[in-house]
């Protein structure tokens, strides 16, 4: 009989249109900017113009006298109620509001709370402050000169800018393999900081009750458990008396991580002044003073021997800027740098990284990567390439030659990773057939006698996403689990109640897809709900690609816990035994009696009508996942482009990218997700950077400067799949959401550096703007 349409559950593997996008496109999300109060007060910040100064004196006495003007805030005040200084999420401590220096362009020195944000802001400009500027230090190899100015000279014991050194792998073996090797090929290069931009910038309203002690703030939080804890160890108000809700988000990408000054100076102002306190930061504050991405140098070898890589050796400096922020698991200074050796096969490796303060803004993974593994699969993608220029090997076959081969899996990296699962060559087959890329290859060739520059840029990225497992990965001590809890009501309609946060991601529509394939229900019959922390479980929240990996699989697992017991209610209502049940998606039906059958939504009935002596009423459950590794998605992605020889600009002609993150929960927005950090990825490589001058201004303070892609720019993508399961997540399933911005800027960049390889060139740092590619011409005697 053939299965009608409403009989097919829409679980995993369906691309079902995106529940929340109703309301998205409505104009009906609710996010924090839309919460008004009653009695609600504004907050804007005077920022620093300066990127090192001792501050002297602040006299806010002209701000204090605006009408309408209800407070001016400090560090000195904050200072009274040691709240000046907050730790960061690496350990460190960084100022709320400024005292005796500021120490980067922007940083918040004083905040105005005022009727309205206009009054607020013209306040902000009658607050004196009396700067002493001392040197700008804005590179980490400036920070780390001999008599570089100390910026963190309030640190006890800080007598330089250094802040961590940190390695992986083994120095003999690799030291070893060098010495062994027939070449050996080197890349100096630099990931310049680059800002994730969210198009909603940050902020909260902050509303202490001062009749309950209760503390809600309506938060942009990716992590608002996380979140909710360090502000109950901070400001020391009790944990349950806290309530984080972090609303729709518009978008995040990592910059709403880390705890800014500006929501607890907000939260403390509505404690101190008893009514709501809303703070909306402007596109500017976003852009210069909160969570930035990348600013790391490398310097990557490759030692080879008959074709075969044998070694890698990598060292890092890492531009941190002024306070060391990072969100990074605890273990790893640098973060998850250590999948550098990326997809291949290669026995000895070593990872030596350092880390600077710098008179900039603090941050550095956010921006869809999970701590530094962008940076990671920059280095070894280009890297590869270079090294298949050096040999005369086409540099798809090098890296055919070098991949981790399935049956190597699970596979133990040289920097200590056991990479779950993977099958790079089917990827890479995939991607050279979609793109036609022997023919390619002879078109480059006849085009480039007819004087037309074409280069095709390959790169097979690795990733490693989904902390925990919660004994080794914590943040801040919090180990990296998720909960997630699941209640069926009578009527066979569920709730879903998760820790993480979706920023966008469309996880209202693809957890309810994962409740749906376990227990049967259609995916509109679960409601999913995130954000609020007195109605959530807790956890670690949505980053680095981490909610399918862990909160998809606790969902999965509280699933079958209740299936299981879902199972039993079944027994009791078919009178048979629970092992004579089979069962079928969404019902339970006697072994070799098919008539004899009941629904899930049956036995949700049941659950509250009619359950066997005994037995706990309801159908609901909890469940904490701690992920026995992380799950290590792939792809290969190729570029195509054309330069102009008389202006260096470049354009796209191709985009294929064939990615693999096991089993896809929803195709459609994986898609979406996919397109989307391709975007990114191309914008990285061609336009993205924020820079500064030498007195440590930030370059890429507004969208004028700071350049991201329209639709205009934006190349046409072409997608594939290949699909390997995680072998230790219980659908199958991989992180997907950073994979594009991870291996897109490498096969950006490749592609550039391989129209002009024949002429020796080996680098072009991003953004590989047309003017870097017009030196490049000029050099090598190509330009028009
Ligand atoms: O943590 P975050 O949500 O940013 O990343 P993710 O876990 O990679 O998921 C991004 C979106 O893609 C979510 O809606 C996922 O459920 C979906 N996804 C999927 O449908 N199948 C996968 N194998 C991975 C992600």
């Amino acid at each position: 009989m053939a299965v009608s349409e409403e009989q097919v559950i829409r679980g995993v593997g369906h691309s079902v249109k995106r529940f929340e996008d109703g309301r998205f496109i409505r104009g009906r999300g609710n996010y924090f900017d839309d919460i008004t109060l009653p009695g609600m007060l504004h907050l804007e910040f005077l920022r620093s113009p300066l990127a090192h100064a001792r501050i002297n004196g602040i006299d806010t006495s002209r701000a204090e006298a605006v009408p309408g003007v209800v407070a001016v805030v400090t560090g000195e005040l904050l200072a009274q109620h040691n709240l000046a200084w907050m730790p960061t999420l690496s350990g460190d401590t960084q100022a709320v509001l400024a005292t005796d220096k500021v120490r980067f362009q922007g940083q918040e020195v004083a905040a105005v709370i005022a009727e309205s944000a206009y009054i607020a802001k013209d306040a902000c400009e009658l607050i004196d402050v009396d700067y002493e500027p001392l040197e700008a230090v804005t590179s980490p190899q400036q920070a780390l000169a001999e008599g570089a100015p100390v910026i963190r000279d309030e640190k006890e014991g800080q007598t330089s800018n250094h802040i961590y050194d940190w390695e992986a792998g083994d120095k003999t073996a690799t030291d070893h393999a060098f010495a062994e090797a027939d070449k050996v090929v080197s890349l100096d290069t630099f990931y310049p900081r680059c800002h994730p931009a969210p198009l909603e910038c940050c902020g909260c309203v902050a509303d202490v009750d001062p009749a309950t002690g209760k503390t809600t703030i309506y938060m942009t939080s990716q992590a608002p458990h996380a979140h909710r804890t360090l502000f109950a160890l901070v400001a020391g108000i009790p944990e349950h008396k806290i309530r984080i809700i972090s609303p729709d988000l518009g978008g995040g990408f990592g910059n709403k991580v880390p705890i800014y000054p500006g929501y607890v100076v907000a939260t403390a102002a509505s404690l101190l002044i008893g009514r709501p306190v809303k703070w909306v930061e402007d596109r500017t504050g976003n852009l210069i003073s909160t969570g930035f991405a990348r600013d790391y140098h490398m310097h990557g070898e490759l030692a080879l021997k008959e074709g075969r890589i044998t070694g890698l050796r990598v060292n890092m400096l890492s531009d941190n800027g002024a306070f060391f922020a990072d969100a990074q698991p605890t273990i790893c200074k640098a973060g998850l740098f250590h999948i550098v050796t990326g997809s291949y096969d290669i026995p000895a490796a070593h990872v030596e990284t350092e880390g600077a303060y710098t008179n900039k803004a603090p941050g550095g993974v956010a921006y869809r990567c999970s701590f530094r593994v962008t940076e990671a699969s920059y280095l070894i993608e280009r890297l590869v390439q270079n090294a298949a220029y050096e040999l005369g090997v086409d540099p798809a076959d090098f890296r055919k030659q070098n991949f981790i081969k399935p049956e190597q899996f699970p596979y133990k990296s040289a920097t200590g990773f056991e990479y779950d699962s993977g099958d790079y060559g089917a990827a890479m087959e995939k991607t050279l057939e979609m793109l036609g890329y022997d023919d390619l290859r002879r078109e480059q060739a006849e085009a480039r006698a007819e004087g037309r520059l074409i280069g095709i840029g390959l790169a097979s990225f690795t990733e490693v996403v989904g902390a925990g497992h919660g004994a080794e990965y914590k943040i801040a001590g919090l180990r990296m689990n998720d909960g997630a809890e699941l209640r069926i009501h009578p009527t066979g309609k569920a709730v879903l109640k998760l820790s993480v946060k979706s920023q966008g991601q469309g996880h209202e529509t693809t957890f309810a897809q994962i409740v749906a394939e376990e227990l049967g229900l259609q995916p509109e019959d679960v409601e999913v709900q995130e954000g609020d922390t007195d109605h959530t479980p807790y956890g670690l929240g949505t980053y680095a690609s981490r909610s399918t990996p862990v909160s998809g699989a606790a969902t999965a697992m509280v699933s079958r816990r209740i299936r299981a017991k879902a199972q039993k209610i079944a027994a009791h209502l078919l009178e048979a035994s629970e092992e004579d049940l089979e069962w079928q998606q969404g019902k339970f039906v006697v072994k070799g009696a098919p008539e004899k059958s009941t629904t899930i939504q049956d036995i949700a009935f049941a659950a509250y009508t009619n359950i066997p002596e005994g037995m706990e009423g309801g159908l609901e459950g909890v469940y904490y996942y701690d992920p026995p590794n992380m799950t290590f998605p792939f792809g290969t992605y190729a570029v195509v482009v054309e330069i102009d020889r008389g202006t260096g600009a470049w354009k796209v002609l191709r985009c294929v990218a064939v990615d693999d993150c096991g089993v896809r929960i929803n195709p459609m927005i994986v898609e979406g997700q996919i397109m989307g950090g391709l975007t990114e990825g191309f914008a990285i490589a061609a336009m993205e950077l924020i820079d500064f001058d030498e007195e440590g201004n930030c370059i890429g303070a507004n969208l004028m400067d700071y350049l991201i892609p329209t639709a205009w720019e934006t190349p046409k993508f072409e997608l594939g799949e290949t699909v390997t399961p995680s072998p230790h997540h219980p659908l199958g399933a991989k992180g997907v959401g950073e994979s594009a911005t991870v291996g897109a800027p490498a096969a950006f960049v490749n592609a550039v550096v391989d129209a002009l390889a024949y002429a020796g060139v080996r680098n072009l740092e991003m953004p590989v703007t047309s003017d870097k590619v017009w030196a490049a011409l000029q050099e090598a005697g190509l330009a028009e």
